[in-house]
């Protein structure tokens, strides 16, 4: 079964569709990657599917049912981390998850043995009574989490939670992640880090300017770029002839050099490699050559032209 299915959803801000065509499901018991730059449509995704924004057109399932109205059921089995941290400074972490747990209807004995299972899931018991204003970036985002699991959701959603986080924090929450996972909860997790999708994720959906542009898991995604081949090729006289020469056969897309090795992309099936090997021969001879397989950032390059790193700042 889905946990969610979202259909055709087209969202317009004015003129701008933000969200065109855009279909995505949610399998139970799985780690969903939704990866793509920013400006790319992820959060307004996880704002149609939270309801916490209407859509033009399109339908979304949650939980087996067509989301409508205020969907007070749905929304109890979900839990939102937003891309913006939101939790209160001026209570405590402990108050903070009182608060968050009683929205959802926790009280009592259950709440409070919530509130110490979930800070020390999070790794924060020994902050449970001090106020998040002097906690670092990422005990924020922990606290944050925190918030968002304390009512045990069937959907986790995250928006980007390690954006400006510490490495350190950052592989906890990876780490929680795949926890979470393994307690049965599903998870949609919005990144633009690839490598985050690569550690977590059981599928991926990659979106680029209000479109899903494939989706799949790494092997099905790097099995439709089979066309590709990737050549790396270190050579005695490294020239810029040489490269360009190499630019100019048949069937290669990409030639970028990495460090000395000429690194090649090019249509499969061209029979390139005769040639690249002559020229190379021409070029002083071989020191290195091997076929690389296709990763998930080739499959980045062949979809967008772009590598995502590019966009991300950082
Ligand atoms: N409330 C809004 N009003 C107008 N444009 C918006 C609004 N929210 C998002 N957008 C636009 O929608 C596009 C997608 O945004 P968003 O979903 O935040 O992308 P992402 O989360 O992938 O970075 C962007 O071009 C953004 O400027
Ligand atoms: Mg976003």
């Amino acid at each position: 079964m889905n946990i969610a299915t979202m259909s055709n959803i087209i969202k317009r801000y004015g003129n701008h569709i933000v969200l065109d065509h855009v279909n995505i499901e949610i399998r139970q018991g799985e780690i969903l990657g939704l990866l793509g730059p920013n400006g790319a449509g992820k959060t307004t995704v996880i704002h149609a599917l939270s309801g916490l924004i209407g859509i033009d057109s399109g339908n979304i399932e949650l939980f087996g049912e067509r989301q409508s109205g205020s969907m007070l059921e749905a929304k109890r089995n979900i839990g939102l981390v937003t891309q913006d941290i939101t939790i209160f400074e001026d209570l405590t972490a402990k108050e903070n998850l009182a608060f968050f747990g009683g929205i959802y209807g926790l009280s009592g004995a259950v709440l409070k043995r919530r509130i110490v299972e979930t800070l020390h899931f999070v790794g924060l018991m020994d902050q449970a009574n001090k106020r998040p204003t002097k906690f670092s970036g990422g005990m924020k985002r922990r606290l944050n989490i925190a918030c968002s699991i304390i009512h045990r959701p069937k959907l986790l959603i995250m928006d980007e939670p390690t954006v400006g986080i510490d490495p350190q924090t950052r592989n906890h929450i990876l780490e929680s992640v795949l926890e979470l996972q393994k307690m049965g909860t599903t998870i949609l997790y919005t990144t633009h880090y690839m490598e985050e999708v690569q550690f977590l994720a059981s599928r991926i959906v990659i979106m680029d300017q209000g479109h899903v542009i494939a989706q799949g898991t790494i092997d099905e995604l790097v099995k439709n770029i089979r066309h590709e081949e990737k050549i790396m090729l270190e050579v005695v006289e490294l020239t810029e002839a040489l490269l360009d020469d190499i630019k100019q056969l048949d069937g290669v897309k990409h030639v970028t050099l990495l460090g000395t090795t000429i690194q090649i992309t090019l249509q499969a099936g061209t029979g390139n490699l005769d040639r690249i090997l002559s020229l190379a021969k021409g070029a002083g001879g071989v020191i290195n050559i091997h076929a690389q397989k296709p990763t998930l950032e080739d499959v980045l390059l062949t979809l967008t032209g772009k590598q995502l790193r590019d966009t991300e700042g950082i």
